[in-house]
């Protein structure tokens, strides 16, 4: 381990991640259940940090196919408590005039794909409220609640924003809502979105007659049309005008020091082409504009990824591999 002086003056240590390439997107959902299950059964009264979006759902599903086969051990599960990284605010007007778009806050999101299944109660399904008046009051209260816990998270999943090119740069791989620049310091904290994040996430505030409209494929991510110029002049607008407002345009989430600080361990998953830059990017070396790679300051982190994902990387063939960080040549 090396120490150094972090730029907020905190201490950090620096530390391998272990890389986990999978087969296939089958095999990478079916590991990190596993992983998920471990601690789980081994943990008495566990904490398990959970993640959002597209890509854990796949890992939720087989949790809740091992419960019901008694391969998670139910008298854990009893005594589990989910803490989740983030959440939307959703805008009062938007929630207002498209009640259904409720369903895509992440408390729902996790009832549904989770915690109803394995029926975890109410009251241990931590998650800052999406409806709060002061956002900034809930996020202190989150963070407070997360430190005072006499143990840490067993296990905290972590999904993998996009990069965008900035500056020839590219930019991204947010955990949580941290986005690009966050201090690795930071704690749970009120987020401006993105535009890149706002385009990927509007996906999910769409019928699918207007993703028909747009020739968007069902979970397709809008940011290469949009950006690419392929949307024609009228899908553009319509984009603009009539989806990109509903998205939600601050969210609370831990911040990374948080993160860093509150679990014992780190599991970023990623499947997809999509994702294959910001995994380049996170597995380099520690660097602010790229939240993800922050995993190099925890003792226990581990990255599971498809062969897709790992295109852009050195270690592409399944396996499990250390990867230190790239040392920076100037
Ligand atoms: C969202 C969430 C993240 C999530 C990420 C990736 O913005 N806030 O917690 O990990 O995007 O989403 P997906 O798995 O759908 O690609």
């Amino acid at each position: 381990m090396t120490i150094i002086a972090h730029p907020s003056g905190a201490f950090r240590g620096i530390y391998s991640i272990k890389l986990i390439v999978a087969p296939s997107k089958g095999n990478l959902s079916a590991r990190a259940a596993k992983i998920v299950a471990d601690k789980i059964n081994n943990t008495e009264n566990p904490h398990i940090g959970f993640a959002t979006g597209s890509t854990p759902i796949d890992t939720y599903n087989m949790l809740v196919s091992m419960h019901r086969s008694g391969q998670v051990n139910g008298e854990s599960l009893s005594g589990l408590t989910g803490w989740n990284l983030d959440e939307y605010v959703l805008d009062r007007s938007v929630a207002a005039k498209h009640p259904e778009f409720k369903a895509q806050t992440y408390r729902h999101f996790m009832g549904e794909h989770l915690y109803n299944a394995l029926k975890i109660p109410e009251d241990r399904r931590r998650i800052p409220d999406w409806s709060t008046s002061d956002p900034a009051f809930e996020c202190a209260s989150y963070e407070a609640t997360l430190r005072e816990r006499p143990t840490k998270t067993a296990v905290q999943i972590l999904g993998l924003g996009p990069t965008e090119l900035k500056d020839g740069l590219h930019i991204g791989g947010h955990i949580g809502f941290n986005e690009s620049g966050t201090s690795f310091s930071s704690l749970t904290h009120v987020v401006e979105l993105s535009q890149r994040t706002r385009i990927a996430n509007s996906r999910l505030f769409m019928t699918d007659e207007e993703k028909a409209f747009l020739g968007l494929e069902i979970d397709e991510d809008p940011y290469e049309k949009f950006e690419g110029n392929l949307f024609t002049t009228n899908q553009k607008e319509f984009f603009i005008g009539n989806i990109l407002w509903r998205v939600p345009k601050f969210a609370m989430t831990m911040g990374i020091g948080t993160i860093l600080d509150t679990s014992d361990s780190l599991l970023i998953m990623a499947y997809g082409e999509g994702k294959s830059q910001a995994v380049y990017n996170a597995l380099l070396r520690p660097d602010e504009r790229i939240p993800a790679s922050a995993l190099f300051h925890h003792p226990d982190s581990t990255v599971i990824v498809d062969q897709e994902a790992a295109a852009l990387l050195r270690f592409k063939e399944p396996g499990e591999y250390e990867i230190k960080p790239t040392p920076l040549r100037i």
